[in-house]
């Protein structure tokens, strides 16, 4: 069920559970303090409970308003990043309010979104909202209403309804010590935009993905970001099972290497964007799978292809990985 605004603000008030929309994918959210409603996100998402929750501020002065310590170099790139796609993990004060939210650690994932109504929603309950993405635990993300209202919505008590999330996959997590800005998850931002920011502001501090490093981020210990039809990946045209009902997805450049070649899959064959702009192919990547995963499909084949070493081109290859090898 879609609803308004300023129905959402009394429902989180009330301890109910909405969906809306961020810059990066639609998020579930319940109001982080209380515990009962933290309690029903799980339930709805069906998610392991030991995987804490991403909180969502207003601003960085709201963050320090609840007793978090914000470093200078995290502070830096709240000043410059956020609102923004980027997620930054920060220590909890003992006896937090927000203690529901982070099942018993000493961090907190803190983000201040960067979308209006997101924020509109935020200065309404005043309190930070914990907000997962809005999607059963293991699926792809929710980025547009009509995708999170179809999936969870009977579960909710309502969403929020923005359009096609502009980024379409999620932030960029990071964390900060030994004077190194580690990239825990990667986002639409990557290390130049944070070399950047440390850069304007004369840091020393290194910028790294966090490769090798055993399960940063609990979730990303789990099966993540797939549909339910069998998606495979596919390196040439030949390798398609004409037998199968099934489908072809990549970017134009992709798809004219692979597939455009042989004029029996033109039909079959569907178009997430060009590799020259991955913003569109990051932005219509869950919400085309979506769409297919309802068309009860044999497979869907995913064209193998390289996105670059750009933030969004890590971000895709990673979303991508974690979809095929289901790791
Ligand atoms: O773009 C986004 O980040 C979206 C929108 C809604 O804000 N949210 C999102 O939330 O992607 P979620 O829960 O799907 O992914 C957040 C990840 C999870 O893998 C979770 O394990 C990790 O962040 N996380 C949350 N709190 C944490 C903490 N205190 N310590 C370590 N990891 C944490
Ligand atoms: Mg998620």
């Amino acid at each position: 069920m879609l609803i308004s605004l300023e129905a959402a603000i009394t429902t989180l008030q009330r301890g109910g559970l909405i969906a809306f929309p961020t810059e990066t994918v639609y998020g579930l959210g319940a109001l982080a303090n209380n515990a009962e409603a933290v309690e029903k996100i799980y339930a709805v998402k069906e998610r392991p409970k030991d995987n804490p929750l991403i909180c969502h501020f207003y601003s960085l002065e709201h963050i320090e308003s609840y007793g978090i310590t914000v470093d200078v170099v995290s502070r830096v790139l709240f000043q410059y990043l956020t609102p923004g796609p980027l997620s930054i993990l920060l220590p909890l004060p003992k006896q937090s309010p927000l203690y529901p939210a982070t099942r018993g650690r000493e961090t907190i994932l803190c983000r201040v979104p960067d979308h209006p109504m997101a924020l509109s929603l935020l200065l309404g309950v005043e309190v930070p909202i914990a907000a997962p993405s809005a999607n059963k635990s293991g699926t792809m993300s929710g980025t547009i209403a009509q995708m999170v209202d179809e999936t969870i919505g009977s579960e909710i008590d309502g969403v929020v309804d923005g359009g096609l999330c502009t980024i379409g996959i999620e932030s960029t997590i990071v964390s900060v010590g030994n004077e190194t800005v580690t990239i825990l998850r990667p986002g639409s931002i990557g290390i130049q935009e944070i070399r950047e920011v440390l850069d304007r502001v004369g840091s020393s501090y290194s910028v790294l993905y966090a490769e090798g490093v055993e399960h940063p981020v609990p979730g990303t210990r789990y099966r993540h970001y797939a549909p339910c039809t069998p998606l495979l990946l596919m390196k040439n045209a030949w390798e398609v099972d004409k037998k199968k009902k099934c489908v072809v997805l990549g970017t134009e450049e992709g798809l004219e290497e692979t597939v455009f070649g042989d004029n029996e899959l033109r039909g079959v064959a569907h178009c997430l964007g060009t590799r020259k702009r991955l913003t569109d192919v990051a932005k219509n990547l869950y919400h085309l799978l979506y769409q297919l995963d309802k068309k009860g499909l044999d497979c869907i084949y995913l064209v193998d292809e390289q996105y670059g070493t750009s933030a969004l081109g890590i971000a895709l290859q990673n979303r991508i990985e974690r979809m095929i090898s289901g790791g």
